[in-house]
């Protein structure tokens, strides 16, 4: 639907969205996108989405109206795990580019498209820019990507393939941040870092809309996800406020769960330390690529929901994410990414600490698909289980 205006998450002024914005030109606070909401009221209920598109254009109502850049993304599986009666998994690896980095991107070229944008740029954990890079040539405009130079070899590839510039560098996402912010002036790119554009917050709340579609309109006790910038959590949350608004559930939230890897937990740190915001995290180190964020644009926003929700923010080691990883995929038949079985070890802590009853219903997100980081993995299994004829494939017979 139009949008009323973007608001800023700090001072609360209000920004028009008939041109580009980034964030809040008074304090860099992020920028919401406002509907006006009221005058859906009654007009568009939760029995009207049914046999419409599976994807997260169904629910076009709360999304800017503007022609979609579309591959298919959302409408994920919401899968009853075999292991936890009461838990689901969410699936997002099944979306286009193999990761729920897909629904923040369509949302985000969308609008850049309908701009008339033609250069958009951004740093990546890995997954954002193969996303980006799909979106962008779906859209026919110009990507640029940074990227660490040891992302999973996927999204060098599929970033290549896709047509997008992309430049590696011997550092970590926030370097790249900061060359993305120093060169994009003089080069006339439009900056769609997380949560320095107010789209791919758009996107991502979708998943918060299919929670609630997909389990009946009935919230869960409880959503873990994997944080490295946080916009999925953030969207989510913003999901239920307005889904409140529109009379399609009550006040009733999940407990918000953060999990980080324990070599990069800086929002485990600062809800730790009782603080709003987090700091930058010294010598980010984990095979989960995309949890290696050592300091999140909208940290505030992320501290604030899991304050308010009762959620909470735990580490997990890179040993419990390898073994979840494979166990995951024996017991659930689901190949996760490292970062998206993460939440099932958060969730194993939860149970063992009692924080979770095996009644509550909670929903694990597995945030891409374990087919992107091959060569991560086998280099982690190789670590951890010496040279592969220890492992267990049986090894190589022939020639014949
Ligand atoms: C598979 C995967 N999971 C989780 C994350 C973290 O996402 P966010 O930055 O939205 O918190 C990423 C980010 O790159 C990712 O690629
Ligand atoms: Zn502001």
């Amino acid at each position: 639907m139009r949008i009323a205006y973007l608001e800023c998450t700090r001072c609360g002024e209000h920004l028009s969205a008939d041109r580009p914005q980034n964030v809040c030109p008074k304090d860099g606070g992020v920028l919401y996108v406002r509907y006006d909401l009221a005058s859906l009221e009654g007009k568009l209920r939760r029995g009207d989405l049914s046999g419409r598109v599976a994807s997260m254009w169904r629910y076009a109502e709360v999304l800017p109206d503007a022609k979609p850049v579309t591959l298919g993304e959302g409408f994920t599986p919401m899968l009853a795990s075999r292991e936890h009666p009461n838990v689901f998994i969410k699936d997002e690896g099944l979306n286009p580019t193999g990761s729920f980095k897909a629904r923040g991107m369509s949302a985000a070229v969308t609008m850049a498209r309908h701009y008339g944008l033609k250069k958009l740029a951004a740093p990546s954990a890995g997954n954002a820019g193969g996303a980006l890079a799909a979106y962008a040539a779906a859209a026919d405009l110009e990507a640029y990507i940074f990227m660490p130079k040891d992302v999973p070899m996927a999204n060098r590839m599929e970033c290549d393939y896709y047509g997008a510039h992309v430049t590696l560098v011997d550092g970590l996402i926030s370097d790249c941040g900061r060359l993305v912010a120093e060169r994009k002036d003089k080069e006339g790119w439009f900056d769609v870092s997380t949560l320095k554009e107010p789209f791919r917050v758009e996107g991502k709340k979708t998943m918060g809309y299919e929670v609630a579609e997909q389990l009946g309109w009935k919230l869960p006790q409880g959503i873990i996800y994997p944080t490295g910038g946080g916009v999925g959590l953030i969207g989510m949350w913003k999901a239920f406020d307005e889904m409140e608004e529109l009379g399609w559930i009550g006040s009733e939230r999940p407990k918000m769960i953060t999990v980080q890897a324990a070599g990069c937990a800086p929002i485990v740190a600062a809800l730790e330390a009782g603080k709003s915001a987090s700091e930058m995290w010294v010598g980010a180190a984990t095979f989960a690529a995309g949890l290696r964020v050592p300091k999140a644009y909208g940290d505030y926003l992320i501290l604030d929901i899991l304050k308010k929700s009762g959620g909470l923010a735990l580490a997990v080691s890179d040993a419990e994410i390898l073994e979840a990883t494979r166990h995951w995929a024996k017991v659930e038949g689901i190949f996760a990414a490292p970062e998206g079985a993460a939440s099932l070890v958060a969730y194993q802590k939860l149970l063992d600490t009692c924080f979770f009853s095996p009644d509550d219903t909670v929903v694990l997100f597995n945030t891409g698909s374990g087919l992107k980081y091959l060569d991560v993995l086998d280099t982690k299994d190789a670590q951890a289980a010496g040279p592969p004829a220890s492992r267990a494939i049986a090894g190589i017979i022939g020639p014949y």
